[in-house]
C-alpha cells in the first residue's frame, strides 16, 4: 500500500490498521460463536442482495465471506490490514475461491468511477476511521442505479443502552478496533447514496442496510 502522509487522518488510519494486524492471528478465533450462533445467517442473507457480475467487498478481513460469494460474478476483494488479507489469500487457496485481493484503504480506492455492479461489506465501516469518506468512495467506484449493502452494528436507539456503548466505545476500538457507537445508516445517507432499507437483525444493533447510488442503471440484470 502506498506510504501514508503525516496529516491527522493519515496518522489515524495507521493506527487503525495497525490495530487490525495486532489482531489478524486471533481474529477467526475470537469471533467463532457469534459466527456460528447468527453472523454465518447474517452473511448468507448479505450476499443474497447481490446484483450483477461485477462485485467489490471492501474490508474482506480473513475471508469470512468467502463461503457465501455466488458463481457467475467477479469479484474484487480489498483490505487495509496485510495481515488480515495474508490470512484471506491463505483461506482463498484452500477453499478454492477465485477472488482478486488487494491492499488498499477503503477512504482512497484505486478503482475507476462507476466500476462495480454491486458493493458489500461486514463490520468495516464500524471501523473506518472516516466512514463518510469510506462511504463516497464506494458511492464513486458503484455504477449508477448499482447496490450497495452493508452489515453493520450500530449505536442502539435505547437511551440507556447508547449511553453505554458510548462510555466503552473507547475501551473497544483500543482493543479491537472497531466503534460500537457509530450511526453508519446515516452515514450512508451523508456519503450521498440512497438508503432504500434498513433491516433490523437484532437487538436493535445489527443491521442489513441497503443503498442505491442515484442514476439508471445500464446493466441487464438476470433475476
Ligand atoms: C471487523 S473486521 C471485519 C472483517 C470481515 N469483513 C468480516 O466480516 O469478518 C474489519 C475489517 O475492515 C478492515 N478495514 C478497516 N478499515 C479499513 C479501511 N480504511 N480500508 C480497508 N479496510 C479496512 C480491517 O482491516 C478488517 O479486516
Amino acid at each position: 500500500m502506498a506510504k501514508q502522509g503525516t496529516s491527522a487522518a493519515d496518522k489515524a488510519t495507521e493506527i487503525a490498521r495497525r490495530r487490525y494486524n495486532r489482531i489478524a492471528p486471533l481474529y477467526d478465533l475470537m469471533e467463532g460463536l457469534v459466527e456460528r450462533s447468527s453472523y454465518g445467517g447474517w452473511r448468507k442473507l448479505l450476499w443474497s442482495k447481490v446484483e450483477g457480475k461485477k462485485i467489490l467487498e471492501v474490508g474482506v478481513g480473513t475471508g469470512k465471506n468467502f463461503p457465501f460469494y455466488p458463481g457467475g460474478t467477479e469479484i474484487t476483494a480489498i483490505d487495509f490490514s496485510d495481515r488480515m488479507l495474508s490470512r484471506a489469500r491463505e483461506k482463498a487457496q484452500m477453499q478454492g475461491v477465485k477472488v482478486n485481493l488487494q491492499q488498499m484503504d477503503a477512504q482512497d480506492l484505486k478503482f475507476p468511477d462507476n466500476a462495480f455492479d454491486t458493493v458489500l461489506s461486514s463490520f468495516v465501516f464500524c471501523s473506518v476511521p472516516d466512514p463518510v469518506r469510506g462511504l463516497q468512495e464506494v458511492e464513486r467506484v458503484c455504477k449508477p442505479g448499482g447496490k450497495v449493502v452493508l452489515l453493520e452494528h450500530v449505536l442502539s436507539a435505547n437511551r440507556i443502552l447508547a449511553w453505554l456503548m458510548n462510555a466503552v466505545n473507547p475501551m473497544v476500538v483500543r482493543m479491537m478496533g472497531a466503534n460500537i457507537n457509530r450511526r453508519t445508516a446515516d452515514n450512508v445517507a451523508r456519503s450521498g447514496l440512497v438508503v432504500e432499507q434498513v433491516t433490523d437483525l437484532a437487538a436493535g444493533i445489527f443491521k442489513l442496510i441497503e443503498a442505491r447510488k442515484r442514476g439508471k442503471s445500464n446493466t441487464k440484470y438476470q433475476s
